[in-house]
């Protein structure tokens, strides 16, 4: 919509406050046909608006979009690397696209990616991942440690343990990490992290560190497959969330982390994130590539990986699986 034209629509909505405002009426002070209003109109809820339309009265405003805007990210955010460049978007395929071009480009560690909405948003073992407009915190982190690759999974697991934090401050609610870096609430999926690579064969040259955040999603927001399992902060907490606040909180968290695991290694991050941890010292079963595993979940090794015991005492070591408690 123009923007002109938009400016226009929404002031006459905000100056008739409670009130309908008639089809006619809009017409006339837009100078538009009846079906450009419905245009109009549609176009205002996909922006996320929400309208009522009732019949002989007209369109009356019931909510506006719960937007977050690049100001918003950046005015007190407390860090002092992580998050001081930020590409806000209104909607992208997926965030880790663009940052993956970012990092390419040579941007500086810490450059962060958020878009309101992904058309193609990516979870872990090439499933989609579900990324609504105005609901949730869609965004990708570009790291560059000073690392050997196969160091790459700590991060994930410290980016779990952020996340974590961030939630519990902002929101109160206790979350718990479902190796290695499912976040749930209540026993349902409230975040996915997603960590991707560009490396030679000895050095990292960047993490994009994925993150999705499902947070003022209500259940009619997630596709009906994902309704028993699936949850967001809002459903759990039984009011809206401000998604801002929650981005600062986690960028604050994680970049503390980040700067202890680097001088002084995984073990701090890994003591942290065994105390949130839920699958651990249970019987689990782990759905790999490879096949499925059942047995014992005894713990992590020092480089994040997952000790499977199965009935015959042997001990398996996962990389990468779906796991079923
Ligand atoms: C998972 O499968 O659990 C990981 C989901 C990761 C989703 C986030 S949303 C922001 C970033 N962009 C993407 O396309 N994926 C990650």
């Amino acid at each position: 919509m123009a923007t002109e034209i938009r400016k226009k629509l929404l002031r006459m909505f905000t100056e008739t406050e409670d009130d309908f405002l008639s089809g006619q009426k809009i017409s006339e002070e837009l100078g538009c046909s009846r079906t450009a209003v419905w245009k109009h109109i549609e176009d205002l809820r996909q922006e996320g608006f929400e309208l009522e339309a009732v019949r002989r009265k007209g369109y009356r405003i019931k909510k506006i979009p719960d937007k977050i805007s690049h100001n918003e990210i950046t005015l007190g955010l407390k860090t002092t690397s992580l998050g001081r460049q930020v590409h806000f978007k209104e909607s992208v395929t997926s965030t880790q696209k663009i940052a993956h071009q970012l990092a390419y480009d040579g941007v500086p560690e810490g450059t962060l990616v958020v878009s309101e909405e992904q058309t193609t948003g990516r979870g872990r073992l090439n499933r989609s991942w579900h990324s609504p407009k105005y609901t949730g915190v869609w965004m990708s982190l570009i790291l560059r440690p000073n690392l050997p690759p196969a160091k790459a999974p700590q991060l994930t697991l410290l980016t779990a343990v952020a996340i974590t934090q961030a939630i519990e401050e902002v929101t109160g609610l206790r979350p718990d990490i479902k190796w290695p870096n499912d976040i749930l609430i209540n026993k349902k999926k409230a975040v996915g992290i997603l960590t991707e690579m560009q490396a030679e064969a000895d050095k990292i040259n960047s993490v994009i560190i994925g993150m999705g955040i499902n947070v003022n999603h209500q259940i009619d927001h997630f596709p009906k497959e994902l309704h028993s399992i699936a949850t967001s902060l809002s459903i759990e907490l039984g009011k809206t969330v401000n998604r801002a606040e929650l981005i600062q909180s986690i960028l604050l968290h994680l970049e503390n982390l980040y700067e202890r695991y680097l001088q002084h290694g995984f073990y701090p991050i890994k003591l942290l994130w065994e105390s949130y941890a839920i699958s651990i010292g249970k019987r689990i079963i782990a759905r790999t590539i490879t096949g499925t595993l059942e047995g014992l979940a005894k713990g992590i090794t020092e480089d994040g990986i997952l000790m499977l015991e199965d009935d015959q005492n042997c001990i398996h070591y996962i990389h990468s699986a779906d796991i079923q408690i």
